[in-house]
């Protein structure tokens, strides 16, 4: 041991003029080889800490937490240099002043739309999707492949995955985030309730979190409901009517999800618009949807349940098309200002909008039976049925002068010209020519 010269790096260090430097005896000789020794242990510790953290960290494949809707339990595969790319070249900007827009929700109704019309015009669009099974997932994969020919990588995974929306933002510096994923549907709330909180509570939570986080912020237009309109009976609908009687746990976690982007505009800066999209139907629509089974049940000869009100009123839907929709979705986005709070502190007032985007003409349920049944020419068995209170309103009607002056949308569909292209799509798509387009 003694031979071992004590050739201490402690020697290289500049000489330290004073006592210090005379005091070089064997013993303080080899107590410095000692806690060199220490140093470098200790060194190689947090080496190899550093070296694990990276490997638990890094997500590629990463498995994730299952989905606690109950529905089903699955992982996502995500992450790797190739799957970067795809993203990044997805969401890559095409055209001048054009935006680079994460859509939530992508493989959904109106998510395919949108991310169709945003990358035609030159947009860079980066899809988002856990395609789970509220309704048949073939048609979420059918949508998938009618994006990806349009140049749309749907990324698959959740929102409620913090992990995953961190690595977004780190792949894509975002300007727009389309946020359209959700539990939708009214009904369905009764048999699953903890689905509509990890999707729209708990999922736009962490959503949020990503994006106030995210430098530079990205502004945010994000789907609300008319639902929140809940039991009102003064129509039309406007935005500054009361919001606070919903009639459904679909509409309560719609309801939160406006007072929680109240919350992150008022604290972090983020620019938030929501949409209370009422009653979109069209090509590539959810099953879920009265005009969709209606058609697929009208077809199959089955009874059709025509809802009464309990006061012998009718039941009517502003039934809006996804066409107009879509318009409004990218005005929205259009018009959009910069969230304020980049870099963590926020700079001024944020942008905070609320609207709804509806048609103005609803049209009983009754008559969009009617509307079908010429179209398919099939005569439907209707059966008339009182309205149970399990979620549904007797009446929605929008009032849009609001969305009409900030974002120029104006509907120019009506219920007759909307249903006809969805009933050719239905019959294209169910006739085996999976792969028709809106
Ligand atoms: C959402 O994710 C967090 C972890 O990021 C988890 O603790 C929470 O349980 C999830 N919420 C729901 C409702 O799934
Ligand atoms: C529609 O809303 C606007 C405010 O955005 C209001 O001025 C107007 O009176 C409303 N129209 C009707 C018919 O209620």
């Amino acid at each position: 041991m003694s031979q071992l010269k004590p050739m201490s790096h402690l020697e290289n260090i500049p000489p330290t003029p004073g006592k210090l430097k005379m005091d070089k005896s064997l013993f303080t000789n080899r107590h410095r080889w000692h806690s060199s020794l220490t140093t470098l242990t200790f060194w190689s510790f947090v080496f190899l800490g550093l070296i694990l953290l990276f490997f638990f960290r890094a997500p590629s494949p990463s498995p994730l937490p299952s989905d606690p809707s109950g529905r089903s339990s699955r992982t996502y595969n995500w992450g790797g240099p190739a799957w970067e790319k795809r993203a990044r070249y997805s969401a890559r900007v095409r055209s001048r002043n054009g935006i680079s827009v994460l859509v939530t929700g992508a493989a959904g109704f109106v998510g395919t739309h949108v991310s169709t019309a945003l990358k035609r015009r030159g947009d860079g669009v980066l899809g988002l999707d856990n395609f789970n099974d509220y309704y048949d997932p073939s048609l979420k994969r059918a949508r998938q492949v009618h994006l990806e020919r349009t140049g749309v990588f749907i990324v698959e995974g959740d929102i409620n995955d913090s992990a995953l929306l961190n690595k977004l933002f780190e792949v894509v510096a975002f300007t727009h985030v389309m946020h359209l994923a959700a539990q939708a549907g009214v009904r369905y709330a009764i048999e699953n309730p903890s689905s509509y909180v990890h999707s729209n509570i708990a999922g736009l939570v962490n959503l949020l979190e990503v994006c106030k986080s995210a430098n530079p912020q990205p502004a945010i237009v994000w789907a609300s409901s008319s639902s929140v309109y809940g039991l009102n009976t003064k129509v039309p609908f406007s935005e500054r009517d009361r919001t606070d009687q919903p009639a459904s746990l679909y509409a309560a976690t719609k309801k939160a999800g406006e007072e929680i982007a109240h919350t992150y505009n008022h604290i972090y800066g983020l620019s938030l618009t929501g949409l209370r999209f009422f009653t979109v139907y069209g090509p590539w629509g959810r099953p879920d949807m009265a005009y969709f089974f209606f058609t697929r049940d009208i077809l199959r000869g089955k009874p059709i349940p025509i809802f009464k009100a309990p006061n012998h009123g009718t039941v009517a839907r502003d039934f809006t098309y996804i066409d107009d929709i879509v318009k409004g979705c990218l005005a929205a986005l259009d018009t959009a200002e910069k969230s304020t709070g980049s870099g963590g502190k926020k700079r001024g007032p944020a942008q905070l909008r609320i609207f709804n985007l509806g048609n103005t003409s609803p049209v009983p349920v009754s008559d969009l039976v009617s509307i079908l049944e010429r179209l398919l020419k099939v005569r439907a068995k209707r059966h008339s049925m009182k309205l149970p209170r399990n979620g549904d309103v007797q009446f929605t009607h929008a009032n849009i002068s609001l969305a009409q002056r900030e974002l120029g949308y104006k509907p120019t569909t009506d219920l007759q010209t909307g249903l006809k292209k969805f009933v050719r799509w239905y019959l294209s798509y169910h006739s085996g020519g999976k792969m028709a387009t809106g």
